[in-house]
């Protein structure tokens, strides 16, 4: 911020670019320094995928009375909440695709419009945004570049703003209006796994009060929810116990240079960020496809050398994404169907299930989002790579 930082033992001072003293507020960082180690995992980003159930039930549960979802800290009441027109979601890489879960959700039980926007495309394109409007940014960071400029243009506008931040008195943080801070401790590795599914927390908690004081669920929905998402770290601790078949799946990838990954609604979000995640680790050329587009071109790209990982938790969509499993299966894909444990897969549809615990399809992404992350871990891993710092990427991306 044109600032100038003077570290002395013991001591800072700030000054302007003119050399003029800048007073500062002191504030104290709650780091755990047992967090900055890899406490006897090969990797901080095993670590850190662990760590998830934890980061969840933190995050959540101070946020939660009488069983309903409460924003409050932020200023986030139901009267504030009913009030806004549209929403809008800025942000980058799994930020981003945290936020395409937010959309869905918040859509399919709040009954609002929201958009979606990767904040480098937003600044530049001159969005309609109003004051009546709510524009939410995520970031772990709370600095990445992008994502301020798009909050201060949105706060240029007379948008109203709120933050989903994990890092406490980030510039994210300290500008916007309101702030709901994740609670995923500090995230090391560069592929980011706990802080996206804090995320997700957050935008879930958000979703169920909106319906709610929009008056599109009952009270009763809403703390049913609630109390499902409650339930989540326990389901996660089941499927973190089980991590053979996903290592299963990346011995099967290890050797590929294309994949795709396909899903259909959350799904499809789903499959969004278990692409990102094993490109940025293992460097294969991977890309998520909306099941039912495949057939407007892409499928022209699958042989017997092209594995699908097919997302299917959804149950109404359940049928049509089998169909296009079907499709790629018969054209020769090796097909990971990532599905409910409870489901028969003969083996004309799929090659190999990784079969997950149920919950209500809704909240499904914070289960599914696991098998994708640890397929990348392990596929990473068998390739000997740099799991934690790979080639060319930064964790906090603070120019543009
Ligand atoms: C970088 C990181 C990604 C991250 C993105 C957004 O590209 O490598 O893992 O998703 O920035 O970061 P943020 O801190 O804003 O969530």
């Amino acid at each position: 911020e044109n600032e100038i930082a003077v570290l002395d033992d013991g001591k800072v001072e700030f000054f302007d670019v003119h050399g003029i003293p800048v007073e500062k507020e002191m504030l104290v960082a709650d780091f755990d320094m047992e967090a900055a180690e890899k406490g006897g995992y090969a990797h901080f980003m095993l670590k850190e995928i662990h760590e998830q159930p934890t980061a969840i039930k933190t995050t959540i549960t101070p946020r939660i009375v009488d069983g309903m979802p409460n924003l409050e800290e932020c200023g986030l009441t139901y009267d504030r909440l009913k009030g806004y027109n549209n929403i809008f979601v800025v942000a980058c890489g799994t930020a981003m695709h945290a936020g395409l879960v937010g959309k869905y959700v918040l859509e399919k039980i709040g009954r609002i419009p929201v958009t979606v926007d990767m904040a480098s495309e937003f600044r530049y394109r001159d969005p309609i945004i109003a004051k009546g409007d709510l524009v939410i940014l995520v970031s772990q960071s709370g600095e990445t570049a992008d994502t301020l400029a798009a909050l201060r243009m949105a706060k240029e506008r007379g948008a109203e703003t709120l933050s989903i931040v994990n890092v406490k008195g980030s510039s994210i943080a300290r500008e916007s209006d309101m702030v709901l801070y994740t609670h995923a401790g500090p995230e090391i590795s560069v592929a980011s796994t706990k802080a996206y599914i804090v995320q997700l927390s957050v935008f879930y908690l958000l979703s169920f009060a909106i319906a709610y004081a929009r008056g599109a669920i009952s009270k009763e929905e809403c703390m049913r929810l609630t109390a499902e998402l409650q339930n989540v770290p326990n389901m996660l601790e089941v499927v973190l116990k089980t991590p053979d078949n996903c290592q299963y799946v990346a011995s099967q990838l290890v050797n590929k240079e294309n994949l795709l990954y396909i899903g259909r609604g959350l799904d499809y979000a789903l499959s969004m960020e278990g692409s990102l995640k094993l490109k940025e680790i293992s460097y294969i050329h991977s890309e998520s496809y909306a099941a039912g587009e495949l057939k407007h071109g892409t499928i022209s790209l699958v042989t017997n050398n092209m594995p699908v990982i097919a997302v299917a938790t959804q149950r109404e969509l359940l049928d049509k994404t089998i169909s296009n499993v079907k499709e790629v299966k018969a054209r020769g894909a090796y097909v990971v169907l990532v599905t409910h444990g409870y489901i028969n897969v003969d083996d004309e549809v799929a090659d190999y299930k990784i079969g997950l615990p149920t919950i209500d399809d809704l909240l499904m992404p914070m289960l599914t989002v696991v098998p994708l992350q640890l397929i990348a871990y392990y596929t990473s891993v068998l390739r000997g790579n740099d799991v934690d710092k790979p080639r060319n990427l930064a964790k906090s991306v603070t120019v543009e």
